[in-house]
């Protein structure tokens, strides 16, 4: 009863607080923590701005494990916490919402996948970086969308490989490389919804604009779009382009980024037929400033893995990093 009482005066405490309060509290804390903030581009604006680094997974895989600060705020969905936590398991790793998920990492359950990889002895497995922990401790290799083209490439030509959990972007580099990569039935709901039929209506609408689509859309929205890239390949051709106007078919957090680094070009989001036709990830817009202010104030909800999974699942990630510098990709 007790701590029910000091939840609901907290909660009135909180409700009363402003944006601006809480952005002050949240850097005071953070200054007083050491702690760092890791923030994916599709978080909301103000957690972007609160942000120490912003990037895609692959580059906040990175800094998680660069991070020398003892708490890291991971401002993304709960995988990206979790690869955090594998690759620099002596840091506190904090999540604003623990809820927040993913439905390709959802769509992957570990035993499942054991079961596949069982039926095909033959074949290596690739496992796409929104997966659990426990489905990368299974895997041979992580990427991103950033680097898989060149990652599956790097590969022997003969090797067999089963692709998981996003069926979108595996087909796509099947497509690319020319592979047939046992595909995992897996999507990401928000860029699966998206369609062809809404972008070649934008584009009639707009035909001086120029489509950019994550590869986690599906291949008829692939196939339509004059780019493909992970969130921070489209922010580098969008900032490297000439043109003006661009259509983007990828969740709208990253539309805060490509207007700060572009104020003078001009994007459309493209809609999905989702439940809230917006493109927003609710996972991923399940992190709030009030959220994010309580998990640094109380340094909860932390994320917590076995030693084992930690071990397992850091081989696939760490060998993921090393052939990404090897090959140039990163530095
Ligand atoms: P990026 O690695 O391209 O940032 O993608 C992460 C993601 O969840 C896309 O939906
Ligand atoms: Fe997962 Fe899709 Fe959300 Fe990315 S946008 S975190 S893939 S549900």
């Amino acid at each position: 009863m007790g701590d029910l009482l000091a939840t609901i005066f907290d909660n009135q405490i909180n409700k009363a607080m402003t944006n601006t309060e809480l952005i002050n509290e949240i850097k005071r804390l953070k200054a007083e923590k050491n702690a760092i903030i890791l923030g994916h581009y599709y978080q909301i604006d103000e957690i972007q701005a609160l942000s120490d680094h912003i990037g895609d997974s692959l580059e906040l895989a990175q800094k998680a494990q660069q991070a020398d600060a003892p708490i890291i705020v991971f401002c993304g969905v709960h995988f990206m916490a979790e690869t955090a936590k594998i690759l620099n398991p002596t840091r506190k790793v904090l999540l604003p919402d623990l809820e927040a998920s993913c439905s390709l990492a959802e769509s992957c359950a570990g035993p499942d996948l054991a079961r596949f990889k069982a039926e095909h002895p033959d074949h290596i497995v690739v496992s796409y970086i929104n997966c659990t922990a426990e489905v990368k401790a299974l895997s041979d290799l992580i990427c991103t969308s950033g680097n898989a083209e060149q990652l599956i490439n790097a590969l022997p030509k003969d090797q067999k490989i089963i692709f998981a959990p996003d069926k979108n972007l595996g087909g796509y580099i099947n497509n690319k490389t020319g592979r047939e990569m046992l595909l995992w039935n897996g999507v990401c709901t928000v860029h699966d919804a998206m369609e062809a039929d809404t972008i070649l209506n934008l584009k009639m609408e707009n035909p001086d604009a120029l489509v950019v689509a994550h590869p986690e859309c599906n291949a008829a929205v692939l196939q339509v779009a004059d780019f493909v890239g992970s969130t921070k390949a489209m922010l580098k051709f969008i900032n490297a382009s000439d043109k003006k106007r661009f259509i983007v078919a990828t969740e709208t957090g990253i539309l805060y980024e490509m207007r700060n680094n572009n104020p003078d070009k001009e994007f459309i989001a493209v809609p999905n037929n989702g439940e809230c036709a917006c493109s927003d990830c609710a996972f991923m817009k399940m992190n709030t400033l009030e959220k994010l202010y309580r998990c640094l104030r109380d340094e909860t909800p932390e994320i917590t893995l076995s030693d084992e999974v930690i071990e397992k699942a850091r081989k696939p990630i760490v060998r993921m990093l090393d052939m990404s510098r090897e090959l140039g990709i990163i530095k």
